[in-house]
């Protein structure tokens, strides 16, 4: 073969993808109960993550922790079938959304997936009276949804309680998830709200020490629950 030398000087370039799997095993070791799946599609939201793929990848990877998947795009109903076939556990969709949100939770389940309802900071918590039936965890959105790292918007609160109030009354054994924005320092404020299914996204991973982390984030949510049934 004879020998080139090429004008341009070789790059390589290591595919960030490769270390999603370490790093996801790094942070499940660290005590994380599950993954919460970003998906956006620059319509819906004004980013863009990743798909189907990325999560078949983790499971050949080999994680075999419960998937949580929130889907920030327009038109769901083209993408549950497949997240379900690549190993999601859960699926969440955003009331926003779809104008077929009824029939995607059921697709969900039929699927054998927990179903998720999201919802955006301004969407009324009464469309849960039609959908209760459906549904296994709501995600009340804590930040308007697109990008990590923003802050918690303290109009949350009220609605995380409103939520869990109505909930009660209506299916007590429905979750209520919160996404955005949530540290150390609110993590007792949201519990006490109501919520027990907590994102936390630039906390855990903007952190050197992922364990000690979600320890501490773990005891300050264990406090407001202790204060809940003292
Ligand atoms: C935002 C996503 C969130 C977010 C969480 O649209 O749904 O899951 O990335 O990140 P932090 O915890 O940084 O707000
Ligand atoms: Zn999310």
């Amino acid at each position: 073969m004879t020998s080139h030398t090429s004008r341009h000087p070789l790059r390589i370039a290591p595919s960030n993808l490769a270390q999603l799997g370490p790093d996801v095993e790094r942070v499940l070791a660290a005590g994380a109960d599950m993954i919460h799946f970003d998906v956006m599609d620059n319509c819906f939201v004004p980013n863009l993550s990743f798909g189907v793929p990325v999560l078949a990848a983790l499971r050949k990877h080999g994680i075999q922790a419960p998937m949580d998947v929130h889907l920030m795009v327009a038109q769901p109903e083209r993408l549950i079938e497949e997240f379900a076939e690549a190993g999601a556990n859960a699926i969440t969709i955003h009331y926003e959304s779809t104008p077929h949100v009824d029939r995607c939770l059921q697709r969900i389940r039929d699927l054998g997936c927990q179903s998720g309802l999201a919802l955006n900071i301004s969407t009324p918590l009464a469309v849960l009276e039609h959908l209760h039936d459906k549904l296994d965890m709501v995600l009340i959105m804590t930040i308007n949804p697109g990008f990590g790292g923003q802050s918690f918007l303290p109009l949350a609160y009220p609605r995380i309680q409103a939520a869990r109030a109505l909930l009660d009354r209506l299916a007590p054994g429905i979750r209520i998830q919160v996404d955005g924005g949530v540290k150390r320092s609110n993590i007792a404020a949201v519990v006490a709200a109501g919520a027990d299914t907590i994102v936390a996204g630039t906390e855990i991973f903007g952190s050197d020490d992922y364990q000690q982390t979600i320890a501490q984030l773990r005891a300050h949510a264990g406090q407001a629950q202790q204060g809940m049934t003292a």
